[in-house]
């Protein structure tokens, strides 16, 4: 690693990542960087001439310290480099114990992975929610790297994700996991994130449902048994595990059930006690989350869909991408400024997973008589508003649809 020397007074202390070959990488890197007059936080543009675009995947500059960095760019000799370079890897696992017509009970993967590549910094959450939860998964680390007696001060490296559905709860998990193991790499020489399929530990045969779960977990604890690996498991919509063990509670329910959300816990609390394990649970439906599992949370973290100027950012990211791809003619945000927030404002309430949506939908009314030729960006733009004013209408029909089944259950 390159370290430029320089106390923070002075210097906006920056942080690097580099994929590729390790230090001629960053020598060279820190040597583009510092060339440049002004440095921002963002992918960092190597030019094709440059050696280094032979070696390099991706070199992404973000400040360690955002909320001190009050300009969007500083000039070069204001930062203080830290570079990180890594290889990314392919490999996933998914467990096969289980049979064909099941789900498997995890998936894992070798991290920095390829999978996650560009995740981080495609989602856009309100204040500096992404950053926040990274310092939060450091110092619990620190904390148990220290050997701190978790009977006297309480940190249980499990944070839960709550809030509507498609705002990018499982991303941030995996994105975050991905950064943490690129930071740490000098005190974890391996990293891996285990993604436990709810669904997948509800076995057809009842009985084996319980050994499934401790089939997934003996395995997770195969892998933190070595301490020089940082494990991050991440169980998604853990509700799906606690309303099954209400329902069952409920009468409603086979008891199995039960015994899955309570081996799931015992499982939880025993991974707890390794040092080098961070828990990440995420759920659409805060209400019917089990108290067990809201309890052992150290962090609840609510993401809601996006303002109104993030949602101007992820659509301009995505027409971006589609004139890249030559679909629409050059998209450049100033151009269709007023265009683009009337949109911003008209998507109010819908999820990223919708925005992210909304430019294909829009592209499958043109691509009819589409002819190789970009569209103009600004005709493109206002066909996305008549799209997402029928995804509103659409959505408030199945809301309505919803509210009415539920009052003929007299919920
Ligand atoms: N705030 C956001 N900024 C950018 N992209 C977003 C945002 N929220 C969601 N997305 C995109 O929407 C897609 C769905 O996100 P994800 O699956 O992580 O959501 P989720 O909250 O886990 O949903 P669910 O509750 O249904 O499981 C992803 O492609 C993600 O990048
Ligand atoms: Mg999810």
């Amino acid at each position: 690693m390159s370290r430029v020397q320089g106390s923070f007074q002075e210097k906006a202390r920056a942080r690097v990542e580099v994929s590729g070959l390790r230090s001629w990488v960053a020598r060279e890197l820190e040597n583009l960087v510092l060339s440049f007059a002004m440095i921002r936080e963002g992918e960092i543009a190597i030019p094709k001439s440059s050696e280094l675009s032979t070696y390099l995947e991706e070199a992404v500059l973000s400040w360690m310290e955002p909320e001190k960095v009050v300009a969007q760019e500083l000039m070069f000799w204001q930062v203080a480099l830290h570079i990180h370079t890594y290889i990314l890897k392919d490999d996933v696992q998914t467990d096969d114990a289980c049979g064909d017509d099941e789900v498997a009970g995890f998936s894992m993967w070798t991290l920095p992975s390829k999978n996650f590549r560009g995740i981080w910094e495609s989602l856009i959450l309100e204040q500096d929610i992404k950053n926040d939860l990274v310092r939060y998964c450091l110092a619990a680390l620190v904390f148990s790297k220290m050997d701190v007696n978790t009977n006297l001060v309480s940190c249980n490296r499990l944070i839960l994700l709550h809030g509507p559905p498609g705002t990018g709860k499982t991303s941030l998990c995996k994105a975050m996991s991905q950064k943490l193991s690129i930071q740490l790499q000098d005190e974890y020489a391996h990293a891996l994130l285990f993604e436990v399929h709810t669904q997948g530990l509800f076995s057809k045969f009842f009985s084996e449902s319980a050994k499934l779960v401790g089939k997934t977990f003996s395995r997770i604890q195969s892998c933190a048994a070595d301490q020089t690996t940082l494990v991050f498991v991440l169980i998604d919509e853990v509700e799906s595990l606690t309303s099954s063990r209400e329902a069952a509670l409920s009468g409603s329910e086979p008891s199995d059930a039960v015994r899955v959300v309570n081996a799931v816990l015992t499982q939880v609390d025993a991974l707890r006690r390794f040092p080098n394990v961070f828990m990440m649970t995420t759920s659409n439906i805060t209400g019917a989350i089990d108290t067990a599992f809201v309890d052992r949370a150290d962090i609840k973290q609510f993401i809601g869909p996006p303002s109104k100027l993030a949602r101007r950012s992820i659509l301009s990211g995505a027409l971006a991408e589609l004139a890249r791809a030559q679909i629409i003619d050059d998209f450049f945000p100033e151009k269709g400024t007023k265009e683009l927030d009337r949109l911003a404002e008209a998507t109010n309430g819908f999820s990223g997973r919708l925005l992210r949506k909304l430019p294909f939908l829009t592209f499958s009314k043109f691509a009819s008589a589409y002819d190789k030729r970009p569209i103009p960006s600004i005709q493109f733009l206002s066909e996305m508003a008549g799209v997402a004013e029928t995804e509103r209408t659409v959505r408030g029909e199945l809301a309505s649809v919803e509210q009415k089944l539920r009052d003929s259950r007299g919920c």
